[in-house]
């Protein structure tokens, strides 16, 4: 019984730290969370391009998953808004974009 509250508490404190609905599909999280500062469709703002031609497509999924993960220099950290399946998510989403414009 102790291990199951346990992990209830463990679940409600997950919850609670997750202020993205953690069902929404790559393309919603990238509208509530990246939109405002990478483009709706990716061609940058206070953010750079992550879209096609963007130094983004150049760069490896390992590069782009530490920077959403630990955030980059303006960019904030996503690794308490976002489970890694999300992070992960988010850049095959930005590969599609990238090869499908
Ligand atoms: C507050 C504005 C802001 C938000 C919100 C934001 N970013 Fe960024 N992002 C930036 C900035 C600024 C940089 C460039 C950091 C630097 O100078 O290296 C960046 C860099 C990146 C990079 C690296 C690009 C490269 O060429 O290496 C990726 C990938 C990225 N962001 C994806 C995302 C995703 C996905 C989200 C949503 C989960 C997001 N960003 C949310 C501002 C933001």
């Amino acid at each position: 019984m102790r291990l199951v509250g346990f992990l209830v508490i463990v679940l409600l404190l997950t919850a609670s730290c997750t202020s993205v609905d953690p069902t929404a599909s790559a393309i919603e999280v990238y509208e509530q969370a990246c939109a405002r500062c990478h483009g709706n469709s990716m061609g940058g703002g206070v953010g750079p391009a992550l879209g096609p031609g963007s130094d983004a497509e150049s760069k490896p999924d390992e590069s782009l998953l530490t920077a959403i993960t630990n955030g980059r220099a303006r960019m904030p950290s996503f690794r308490n808004q976002l489970t890694e399946a999300q992070i992960r998510g988010l850049v095959e989403y930005i590969r599609t974009v990238q090869r499908d414009g």
